[in-house]
């Protein structure tokens, strides 16, 4: 199965920030093992409650530090995060009606894993230059 690792190019300038990026991408390359090994519902709910919640808790964080550096793609930031939130509690509605399948692996693939290193990659890491050069 393929899986996702965090890059030197997703840095943020801000230690915590990249190692909430690679709990989250640890957590995503879990939940993708439980669905495709078959793992039972409630490992797979388990990894969902915390996925859920660590990412809700890491975007308040994040949108917080890309205000305090006047960073350009802020508001693009939130509004990215608000998107995530509705889809994953769409595929997790998804999980709770019919469990695991391979929809959902896909799913979980392209709407969790390649969006999540995308927007690290292109809209997160765009927070470094504006931490090196803070605009007072
Ligand atoms: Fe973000
Ligand atoms: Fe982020």
């Amino acid at each position: 199965m393929p899986t996702i690792s965090w890059e030197p190019s997703m840095t943020t300038g801000i230690e915590a920030l990249d190692n909430q990026h690679k709990q989250l991408i640890t957590w995503l390359n879990d939940l993708l093992d439980a669905m495709s090994m078959g793992r039972g519902r409630a490992e797979v709910d388990g990894l969902l409650d915390k996925l859920g919640g660590y990412a809700v808790m890491h975007f308040g964080h994040e949108e917080d530090c890309m205000t305090k550096y006047n960073c350009p793609v802020a508001a693009k930031n939130a509004t990215a995060h608000q998107e995530f939130i509705a889809t994953f509690s769409n595929l997790r509605e998804e999980f709770e009606k019919n469990g695991t399948s391979a929809h959902l692996v896909l799913r979980v693939e392209s709407e969790l894993m390649r969006w999540l290193t995308g927007h690290i990659k292109g809209t997160d890491s765009q927070l470094a230059p504006c931490v090196r050069h803070p605009i007072s």
